[in-house]
């Protein structure tokens, strides 16, 4: 371990410190991580408004950004830390003690990360128990099958015009979402954003029945899926499928080796991991939820 003391910490103070956590991301990115550069756009971006509810601190080595902790108020907290700098797991969350004090709080890790679990149990974190969770889910990218529509339908990439349509189709998907126009402007100026990974299925009557978004991250090769949806009057017709080949193909085009996603783990909403084990992607680890003790 090095010691914490040559690190400094400063709050988040705009785009610039995205980037600095993406950076770290990239850097600690395996199959096996919890965070891709992607995740972060598409998570700091999907909603507008929302920097209030965000407390979010970056410690520094230097240039390099060596941890960060990401409070999603009233209780839950989100975290990279360099193994290198394991000590620093302890600083993000006395930070995140101090910051939401009097509720009982919660981390979600991947057991693929075992410097952040042990830092939780030395703090006093439990598993929350029988409670939802997500697996991690890879695939090498070598062997990927073709994107094949249902007749009538039609795959492309999205274009500024279909703004409108594919935030309609995403609200419908996930409803109730708090995604808007201006939130998926927000996203589509965000980097590492290319519109040649962002794919729809047009129905035969024009509006947009299924979605995929792929992020790359080009220094590791690596792609992530996040979202994936397709409109409740569409489903079971094969397009999700469609559109994640059609973007894991454009991935691959664009130098990804391997794609990562991160569904549900648990039996209540079994869908997108049957999707995406369908697609050939296989798991890697599951994450956890551990909490603070009531107070
Ligand atoms: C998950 C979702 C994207 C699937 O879309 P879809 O277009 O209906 O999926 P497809 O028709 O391409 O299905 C492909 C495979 O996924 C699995 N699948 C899809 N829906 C399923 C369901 N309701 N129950 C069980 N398996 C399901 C099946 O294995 C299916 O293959 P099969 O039809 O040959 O059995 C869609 O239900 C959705 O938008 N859900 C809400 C948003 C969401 O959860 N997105 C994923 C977040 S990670």
């Amino acid at each position: 371990m090095i010691s914490s003391r040559q690190v400094s910490v400063s709050g988040y103070a705009g785009e610039r410190d995205l980037r600095a956590m993406q950076e770290l991301s990239s850097r600690l990115w395996s199959p096996g991580a919890r965070w891709h550069v992607g995740d972060l756009a598409w998570g700091r971006f999907q909603h507008t408004g929302r920097e209030p509810e965000w407390p979010t601190r970056l410690w520094r080595a230097g240039e390099r950004t060596v941890a960060w902790g990401w409070i999603e108020l009233p209780d839950h907290l989100n975290l990279a830390v360099d193994p290198a700098y394991d000590g620093l797991a302890g600083e993000v969350l006395d930070w995140f003690a101090a910051t939401a004090p009097d509720v009982r709080r919660s981390v979600s890790v991947l057991d693929s990360e075992p410097h952040l679990l042990a830092a939780l149990d030395r703090h006093g974190y439990r598993d929350a128990g029988d409670v939802p969770f997500f697996v991690q889910l890879a695939h090498d990218l070598r062997d990927l099958a073709e994107p094949d529509a249902p007749p009538g339908y039609r795959l492309r990439t999205v274009g500024e015009a279909d703004v409108p349509g594919r935030v309609a189709a995403h609200r419908a998907a996930f409803h109730p979402s708090r995604v808007t126009e201006e939130s998926y402007r927000v996203v589509r100026a965000a980097w590492p954003y290319r519109a040649d990974l962002d794919w729809i299925v047009e129905a035969p009557g024009g509006e947009v029945a299924a979605y995929c978004l792929v992020w790359l991250d080009e220094a590791r090769q690596a792609a992530v899926i996040e979202p994936v949806g397709t409109v409740p009057g569409h489903r079971r017709r094969g397009l999700a499928r469609a559109a994640c080949l059609a973007a894991l193909h454009a991935a691959r085009n664009a130098g990804a080796t391997r794609a990562v996603v991160g569904p549900r783990g648990d039996a209540a909403y079994p869908a997108p991991a049957r999707l995406y084990r369908g697609l050939g992607f296989r798991d890697v680890a599951r994450s956890r939820l551990l909490c603070s003790r009531p107070r």
